[in-house]
């Protein structure tokens, strides 16, 4: 009996004890790092007195481009003060942000924003609602009336993304059994109402629908979706009656009920996401581009399936982060008052993150489904590739930048080279006419130009 309460005692002793050798040694590791840490970082005259002029945070791959050095502290609460969607994006930041705000009041907001009684939704407004409930836009941005009427517009619309959709295809990704399967790769082009001959000659060269096959590797099931808003119909002839057409002998308009302007572009990435993930949830890649481009959708066929056994499969890590393209490291806002991208002082402020040029990217249908839910915490920007970067940043995805994705054009000279365009799998600006002349030139020249590689990198050329 006494042998066993001596054990206990031990085991008791034991209990106590532990967590105070615990506490000791930490106190110990953290006086020994402190210590180190102060005679590590002393010798300051050890930094070099230029810094780099590029940096590459840690924990991201990044290739090509890299990040430059921030121009201001990441943590100054005054620095985007005054600019307008700095500030609404901070309230939104602050409501996500699992320290400040606890996942259960989240919850409890996603519930009743839910649920049908508006009494209840009331008691608790959301910060994205918040916009709208400001009122007074000449009070928020004193310039206001100043700014241009497209920005004005776009300031005023802000809020509102929920736009019906007035045509769409009916089959594109399946029906019956086969429902929601969803294509291999998904060619989602901007387009504008009247541009009826660049959509033409893209059905009848790089766009076409059905199983293409690749340079080399095997054929896939590729689909086509023009994505279109709606041109004033007070300035503009109405081609509503056309386009009813040309989508029953097509099948492939996607449009919108909104005004199909600049500054409106980002809500086709948002709204495609919404679609998608209610059409074609399967959908392994999509390519999200202009109607202006040359697409080697061959090419990038057989790209995008090594890209699938490099990664380790469709469902692997890597893809859940994939997009490739030409992607811009460290742009700033335009601040150039003539420009059409030019963005004031008083609406943006800092870098833009990296990102993919508009005139095309190409992106895994995992990535879309988790841009569409993040998409729900970053407020609407007017530059569509920039707010799709700024969506990115916040899934902690870097886009992979592909020399081969000419959304700037060759650089001069390189053009003139035999089978230049054997090079590249995209690039811009090429009229419709001229996308026809290519095509039929590159199908000529496929024996003697098939074997061309990829461009890669020529900076510093
Ligand atoms: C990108 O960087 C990673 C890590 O540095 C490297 O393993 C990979 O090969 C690079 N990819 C390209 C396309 O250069
Ligand atoms: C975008 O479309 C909406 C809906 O048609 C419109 O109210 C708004 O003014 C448009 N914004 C811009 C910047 O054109
Ligand atoms: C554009 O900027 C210039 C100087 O930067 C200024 O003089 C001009 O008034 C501005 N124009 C508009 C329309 O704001
Ligand atoms: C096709 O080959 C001809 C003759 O070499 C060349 O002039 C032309 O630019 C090539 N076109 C394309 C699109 O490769
Ligand atoms: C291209 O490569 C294939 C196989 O590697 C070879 O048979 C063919 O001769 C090459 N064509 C040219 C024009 O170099």
């Amino acid at each position: 009996m006494a042998k066993c309460q001596c054990r206990w005692r031990r085991v008791l002793l034991c209990l106590c004890c532990a967590p105070c050798v615990l506490v000791g040694s930490l106190c110990v590791y953290i006086s020994l790092v402190i210590s180190y840490g102060i005679t590590i970082t002393g010798p300051a005259a050890n930094i070099p007195q230029t810094l780099p002029k590029h940096f590459i945070a840690q924990g991201l791959t990044i290739n090509g481009s890299l990040a430059p050095h921030p121009s201001s502290s990441f943590w100054d609460a005054n620095y985007h003060r005054g600019a307008l969607w700095n500030r609404l994006q901070v309230s939104i930041d602050r409501f996500y942000n699992p320290i400040l705000m606890p996942k259960s009041r989240r919850d409890r907001y996603d519930h009743l924003h839910t649920s049908n009684d508006d009494n209840k939704k009331k008691q608790f407004s959301h910060p994205t609602a918040g916009f709208s409930e400001i009122g007074n836009l000449a009070s928020i941005m004193d310039d206001f009336p100043e700014l241009s009427l497209q920005m004005q517009m776009f300031v005023r619309s802000l809020h509102v993304r929920d736009y019906p959709v007035l045509i769409q295809p009916a089959n594109l990704c399946g029906s019956g059994p086969r429902k929601g399967q969803g294509p291999f790769l998904l060619l989602a082009i901007k387009s504008q109402d009247l541009n009826f001959e660049n959509r033409q000659v893209i059905r009848q060269t790089w766009g076409q629908a059905g199983r293409v096959a690749g340079e080399t590797g095997e054929g896939r099931v590729v689909q086509r979706v023009f994505l279109l808003g709606k041109k004033d119909t007070e300035l503009d002839v109405d081609v509503s009656e056309l386009l009813q057409l040309e989508s029953r002998h097509y099948g492939d308009i996607l449009q919108w009920d909104f005004q199909d302007t600049f500054f409106n572009l980002t809500l086709k990435d948002v709204l495609l996401w919404d679609w998608l993930s209610a059409h074609c949830p399967q959908t392994q890649f999509i390519f999200k581009g202009d109607d202006d481009v040359l697409v080697r959708t061959a090419a990038l066929l057989d790209y995008l399936q090594q890209q699938i056994l490099q990664s380790g499969g469709p469902g692997s890590e890597g893809m859940k982060g994939f997009m490739v393209g030409d992607v811009i490291g460290a742009a700033i806002p335009n601040r150039v008052n003539s420009t059409k991208y030019f963005v004031p002082e008083t609406f943006y402020k800092g870098l833009y993150p990296p990102y993919g040029g508009g005139g095309g990217v190409v992106y895994s249908g995992v990535l879309a489904m988790r841009l569409k839910r993040v998409s729900r915490r970053v407020h609407l920007y007017p530059i569509d590739d920039v707010y799709v970067g700024m969506c990115l940043h916040r899934l902690g995805v870097h886009p992979i930048h592909h020399p081969a994705f000419l959304t700037f054009d060759f650089p001069k000279k390189e053009m003139e080279k035999p089978c230049a365009y054997y090079t590249v799998l995209l690039v811009h600006k090429r009229s419709p006419a001229q996308v026809k002349k290519l095509w039929s030139e590159m199908r000529r020249n496929h024996s003697e130009c098939q074997n061309t590689s990829l461009r890669k990198d020529t900076t510093g050329e």
